[in-house]
């Protein structure tokens, strides 16, 4: 999570506006406020200002700053595809499979809103395990959505309706272009999940799925260690989503996986110690199965859950 690309990428883009506004006002930081003055047009091709309200800064260090961040988004979604033959051609190239059902209708939707296109790799990566474990084991997706779906059905009922959107986890289901969901609220967040989930229900196909409702990690496996493809599939823990250490700290420094690497090449530091989801995770409730589970957090490191 920490050091994903996208993170990085966007990080390159937008730290240098804030950094230079800063330097700038430490050149002289004795000066009074200079009076405020007519803000010059802006150049053509700088962003434009999201808030009219807000005054613009339009020193020369904040002008080169946003035409490079300006120049670096154009540079991506110039190099998007033009064509749905094109799109297509290279979804299958990057994930070696051929682009999902009603891909066609995505494409023109998402080409529409001036949506990327074609950069989705850290979407693709963290779905390969899942793919990867699905053809190591033809029945384990079907079976461990089965298994979940019974599960947190019998232990959601057992709870006060107030405690069971913090339970968290529940299998929901695309069926015939409608969200199904189980009978009891899924999660804190229904409300804007299940809207934003019926808007695309009409192209989904039908499958069942497992959802972890809360917005911390539930699935404690590591996908990069040795042997890890033939323990995906297979069942280890007695008490999946049970594991509730307090505090998470140790139980954490024990599981494979869990360092953030302090910096991507050269020595480096393990700084998990320094990562308040893994002292102190504000819910827990694990399991330390590989288990198909949407979340709305991306992986942490490289434990597993998409
Ligand atoms: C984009 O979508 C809007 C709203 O559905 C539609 O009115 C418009 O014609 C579309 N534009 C293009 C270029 O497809
Ligand atoms: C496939 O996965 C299911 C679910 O985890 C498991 O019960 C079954 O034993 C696995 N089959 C094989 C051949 O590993
Ligand atoms: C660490 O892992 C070992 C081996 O799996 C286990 O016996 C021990 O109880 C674990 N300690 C903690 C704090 O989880």
């Amino acid at each position: 999570m920490l050091r994903s690309p996208w993170r990085i990428r966007h990080r390159r883009i937008f730290i240098p506006i804030p950094l230079l506004l800063v330097l700038w006002l430490l050149r002289n930081p004795f000066s009074t406020p200079p009076a405020p003055q007519k803000s010059p047009t802006p150049p053509h091709g700088v962003l434009p200002t999201p808030a009219p309200d807000v005054p613009l800064d339009f020193d020369p260090p904040s002008i080169a700053a946003r035409a490079s961040a300006q120049r670096s988004l154009d540079a991506v979604l110039s190099r998007q595809s033009r064509t749905l033959a094109e799109a297509a051609a290279r979804y299958t190239l990057k994930t070696r499979r051929p682009p999902p059902p009603n891909y066609d209708q995505w494409f023109a939707f998402a080409q529409n809103q001036s949506c990327l296109i074609d950069s989705y790799d850290q979407i693709f990566r963290d779905f390969e395990p899942y793919y990867q474990a699905a053809a190591t084991n033809r029945s384990w997706f079907r079976e461990m959505v089965r298994r979940g779906q019974e599960q947190f059905l019998s232990e959601a009922q057992m709870l006060k309706p107030k405690r069971q959107a913090t339970y968290g986890l529940a299998a929901l289901e695309f069926k015939k272009g409608k969200l199904v969901i189980p009978t009891y609220r899924p999660t804190n967040y229904a409300d804007d999940l299940v809207r934003q989930l019926n808007k695309i229900a009409p192209f989904m196909p039908n499958f069942k799925f497992l959802l972890n409702g809360r917005d911390e990690p539930r699935v404690v496996f590591n996908t990069q260690e040795q042997g890890a493809l033939a323990r995906a599939t297979e069942s280890g823990d007695p008490s999946p989503f049970h594991i509730s250490p307090s505090p998470s700290g140790p139980f954490f420094r024990n599981q494979s996986g869990c360092d953030i690497l302090s910096a991507e090449d050269g020595f480096v530091d393990d700084i998990g110690d320094i990562v308040s989801f893994f002292i102190s995770s504000a819910s827990t409730d694990f399991t330390t199965d590989f288990w198909p589970l949407l979340s709305k957090i991306p992986p942490v490191g490289s434990l597993g859950e998409v």
